[in-house]
């Protein structure tokens, strides 16, 4: 059975379209946990576009199950997490223009960088998953430099245009999620998954979490975030 951490960033959005304080982010934290969630992700971009470094102090606190921080592996956010100390953190790139995370870490070119924020944060005994595409050499390289977890990147898959499309992007998944295992790292999976997709993941051993934000919370709004959790829950349970 898979675990489920939710990302709350998008409540985040919706309260910063206001610039007031709701909702608030640390409020979302605790429903989803009520709900069954496995744990709380928040990404701190470097612009603040949503999460705010109060959320980040507030929910760390709060949360009983496991708080997941997401963050590029600059100098800024190491010092945050070093302060934090989320029980994981994911490596994610990130570009500026991006309306989200667009692909997974390029291990290969940014590897001075990455093997920094692997030690740093283990010295300071947080996980660390590196978000990478469906890649098998990006799979071999995250071994290499030690990374605890890879979180595969299912976003391409979710935004397929033809079967063909689909299913080959499948395979990949399949193939990196496998090798993934057989090297010993954990395996989770995200980014644009929604509750018609997960299906596809459906008798997936490999995989132990999925990390979902963007439709839960959309769901939330039309039927409550208890709701939308829960019904998530069911499908991640049957992986
Ligand atoms: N995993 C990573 C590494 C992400 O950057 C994001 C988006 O913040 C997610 C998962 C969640 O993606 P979505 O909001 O599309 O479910």
């Amino acid at each position: 059975m898979a675990g489920l951490a939710v990302n709350v960033d998008h409540v985040a959005t919706l309260r910063n379209a206001r610039g007031g304080n709701e909702p608030d982010p640390v409020h979302a934290a605790v429903l989803v946990e009520l709900a069954g969630a496995d744990g709380v992700v928040v990404h701190l971009r470097g612009d603040r576009r949503h999460i705010k470094d109060r959320d980040v102090y507030l929910i760390r606190q709060i949360v009983r199950t496991k708080m997941i921080l997401e963050m590029a592996p600059t100098e800024e956010m190491l010092a945050i997490a070093c302060k934090v100390k989320p029980h994981q953190a994911t490596l994610v790139p990130e570009r500026r223009m991006e309306i989200t995370t667009e692909g997974g870490l390029d291990i290969a070119a940014n590897r001075k960088e990455v093997v920094h924020a692997i030690e740093t944060l283990h010295k300071e005994g947080i996980l660390v998953s590196l978000f990478i595409d469906q890649d098998q050499r990006q799979v071999s390289l995250a071994s290499e430099v030690g990374a605890d977890v890879v979180e595969l990147h299912t976003g391409a898959f979710c935004e397929a245009n033809t079967p063909k499309e689909r299913s080959q992007l499948f395979e990949h998944i399949a193939l990196a999620a496998r090798q993934a295992h057989s090297q010993g790292l954990v395996v989770h999976a995200g980014h644009g998954l929604g509750y018609k997709t997960l299906e596809a993941f459906f008798d997936f051993p490999e995989i132990a979490e999925f990390s979902i934000g963007h439709s839960i919370i959309s769901r939330a709004v039309f039927v409550g975030l208890e709701a939308a959790v829960g019904e998530m829950l069911d499908l991640v349970r049957q992986v």
